[in-house]
């Protein structure tokens, strides 16, 4: 049981993803083809006896996408209703091989084999540092010695001193480009996490990964590939 000062991850999950009627519009306003993201795990060495865990693993895009390469997919999410449209689809499409697991990054215990890779997108950013850091040694808790971490999140690589500017007009940018309200533009920054690439890039190898690539985009998102190292816990 974990102790009374542990975060509520529910709580912090942000209300759209465990509303039934979001959930039903997710695929359509995020619209993600995995395509690449398999691409990458195939050359970092994926291979059939693998098992593959995803954190915040939402409506499965990337967990449906990569079961047809691995023998056990794991999709683990905090919101029951997403991990519900996982099973829908995994059921409509014949696939077996991927199981739903409600939990959050802190509280998931990984059982059976080690995995070899654990891939997590626009999840982490739901957590304050010091709770990411938790997360952070979960992953590795859930992963092999030498196993792959890919993370995909938001990620501010602008210059701490002009975050208002930078900020202002990225939100100018995406109230004309894209389909979400202000509100939830606003509550990005208000009511979630997203912090520093220098401060994850920290948390990372604090933890125990080697960064083997990161790359920063639009100075708003970031991906990273680690290796799991392993700590003394
Ligand atoms: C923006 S969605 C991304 C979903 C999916 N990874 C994708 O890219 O399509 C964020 C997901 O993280 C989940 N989430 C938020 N906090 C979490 C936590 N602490 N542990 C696990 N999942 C969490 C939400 O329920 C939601 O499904």
């Amino acid at each position: 049981m974990e102790p009374n000062w542990t975060i509520d991850e529910k709580r912090h999950a942000g209300t759209e993803h465990l509303d039934p009627e979001e959930v039903a519009r997710f695929d359509e306003k995020m619209p993600f083809d995995p395509a690449g993201e398999i691409g990458v795990l195939r050359e970092s060495g994926l291979c059939r006896e693998d098992t593959v865990v995803d954190f915040g693993a939402g409506t499965g895009v990337v967990p449906l996408a990569v079961a047809e390469h691995c023998d056990r997919v794991v999709a683990v999410d905090i919101s029951e209703t997403m991990l519900a449209a996982v099973d829908e689809k995994a059921e409509a499409r014949g696939i077996r091989n991927v199981e739903t697991v409600h939990d959050g990054f802190l509280s998931y215990d990984h059982r059976g084999e080690p995995a070899s890779f654990v891939f997590s997108k626009d999840a982490l950013h739901h957590l304050p540092d010091f709770w990411k850091a938790e997360a952070l040694k979960n992953v590795g808790r859930t992963l092999e010695s030498g196993g792959i971490f890919r993370l995909r999140d938001f990620v501010f690589s602008f210059d701490p001193h002009e975050s208002r500017p930078e900020i202002e007009s990225w939100l100018e940018e995406k109230k004309r480009s894209t389909t979400f309200t202000d509100e939830e533009l606003y509550v990005h920054f208000r009511e979630e996490y997203s912090t520093y690439g220098f401060v994850l890039e920290a948390l990372l190898e604090r933890v125990g990964f080697e960064i083997l690539e990161s790359t920063y985009e639009d100075d708003f998102y970031a991906t990273y590939t680690c290796r799991w190292l392993g700590c003394s816990e």
